[in-house]
C-alpha cells in the first residue's frame, strides 16, 4: 500500500475541514494555532506535501514556491490571492484555488456596516455614552451624513461590489461604478448603475466603496490626488485590500477633512495600522473581518479542503485559478 499523501494546513481553520481531509485518507500536518509560520518553517513543513492549505497571511512568493517539492495544489482560504505568486505556481504546474462566492453576501453586509457606522458615527456615539458625558438632547449632537438618497460609487462591480450596490439600492442610493469592464446590461439595469470614469466617480459619490482585487494596477488606486477629487462630505470604505489605498495619504485627508470619514477593514501592513488613523475620530477600524460570520468562515475552510482533496484525487478543483495547469 502506498503512503498517504500529505497536506500542510498552515494555520487554524474550522475543524471540520481538517476532519474531512483526514477522513479522505490524507495525512494532515495541521498548525492548529493562529501563529503564522515563518518562511523557513513553512518551507520545511510544506516539503514533501502534495497540498498546502494556506491563508492570506502566508506569503507564497516565487522563492517559497520554488521550494515546494512535490506540491500539486495551493488551496487558499480566501477569495483574494495576492499572497500567492500564481505565475510561479503555474510555471511549476501547481494548481492554485480560492474560495469565491461563499463570502460575497457576508462581506457586502460588513462593507455596509462600515458605511453606516462611519456615516452615522456609531462608534463615536457608543464611546460618548460610555464616557458619561451625555447630559441632554442637543440639536447637532453626533450629527452625520445621510445614507438614503446618497450616491454610492463602487470601484469593481464584481460579485461583492454588486452585492454592496444591491444593499445601496435598498437604501434608495444612486449607483455609479468604475470597472475596467462594463457589467452585463442586465446587472446595470437591476442596479440602475451607471459606468463612469474614475474621476467622475470620485467627484460625484457621497460614498466610495472599494471592491477590486490587489494587483500592480490597483496598488494605491486611491492616493492623495484621488482623495482630493472627493467631496469634503464623502466617506471611503475599504473591505478589499489595504494597499489599494495609500494609507498615509488617507490619514492626512481624514485629518484635514479633505474627506469626511472612512471605514476600513484592511490595511497596508496588517496588523499594523497607521498611527494617525488610530487617533482620528472620523474613521471606523476593523481587523480584516468582513467575511467573518461563523457560517461563512466555516464554508471557506471547507471549500479550501474540498479544492485540495479534489486535486489530489485527480479531479479538477472547483475553484481553479490557473486552468493552464489542468490539461
Ligand atoms: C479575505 O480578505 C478574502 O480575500 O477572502
Amino acid at each position: 500500500m502506498s503512503a498517504p499523501l500529505r497536506i500542510l494546513v498552515t494555520k487554524r481553520v474550522f475543524p471540520e475541514a481538517v476532519e474531512f481531509l483526514r477522513r479522505q485518507g490524507f495525512e494532515v500536518d495541521y498548525n492548529g494555532t493562529d501563529r503564522v509560520l515563518d518562511r523557513e518553517e513553512l518551507i520545511r513543513r510544506a516539503r514533501g506535501c502534495a497540498a498546502v492549505v494556506s491563508q492570506l497571511t502566508d506569503r507564497l512568493s516565487a522563492e517559497v514556491i520554488a521550494e515546494l517539492e512535490g506540491a500539486r495544489i495551493i488551496a487558499n482560504v480566501a477569495v483574494g490571492y495576492d499572497n500567492i505568486d500564481v505565475a510561479a505556481a503555474t510555471a511549476r504546474s501547481i494548481a492554485v484555488t480560492n474560495t469565491p462566492g461563499v463570502l460575497t453576501e457576508t462581506t457586502a453586509d460588513f462593507a455596509f456596516a462600515l458605511l453606516m457606522a462611519a456615516a452615522r458615527r456609531v462608534v463615536e456615539a457608543h464611546a460618548f455614552v460610555h464616557s458619561g458625558r451625555w447630559s441632554t438632547w442637543i440639536i447637532d449632537l453626533l450629527a452625520g451624513q445621510d445614507i438614503h438618497g446618497a450616491t454610492l460609487g463602487i470601484f469593481g462591480l464584481g460579485r461583492i461590489g454588486a452585492a454592496v450596490a444591491r444593499r445601496g439600492r435598498g437604501f434608495g442610493m444612486r449607483i455609479l461604478y468604475c470597472d475596467g469592464r462594463a457589467a452585463p446590461p442586465e446587472l446595470e439595469r437591476e442596479l440602475d448603475a451607471r459606468r463612469v470614469s474614475r474621476e467622475e466617480l470620485l467627484r460625484e459619490s457621497d460614498f466610495v466603496s472599494l471592491h477590486v482585487p490587489l494587483t500592480p494596477a490597483t496598488r494605491h488606486l486611491i492616493g492623495a490626488a484621488e482623495l482630493a477629487m472627493m467631496k469634503p462630505t464623502a466617506i471611503l470604505i475599504n473591505t478589499a485590500r489595504g494597499p489599494v489605498v495609500d494609507e498615509a495619504a488617507l490619514a492626512e485627508a481624514l485629518e484635514k477633512r479633505t474627506i469626511w470619514a472612512a471605514g476600513l477593514d484592511v490595511f497596508e501592513q496588517e496588523p499594523e495600522v497607521h498611527a494617525k488613523l488610530l487617533e482620528l475620530p472620523n474613521v471606523v477600524l476593523a481587523p480584516h473581518i468582513a467575511s467573518a460570520s461563523f457560517a461563512t468562515r466555516r464554508r471557506m475552510s471547507m471549500m479550501a479542503a474540498e479544492n485540495a482533496a479534489a486535486a489530489l484525487g485527480g479531479q479538477r478543483p472547483p475553484n481553479l485559478l490557473n486552468p493552464e495547469v489542468w490539461r
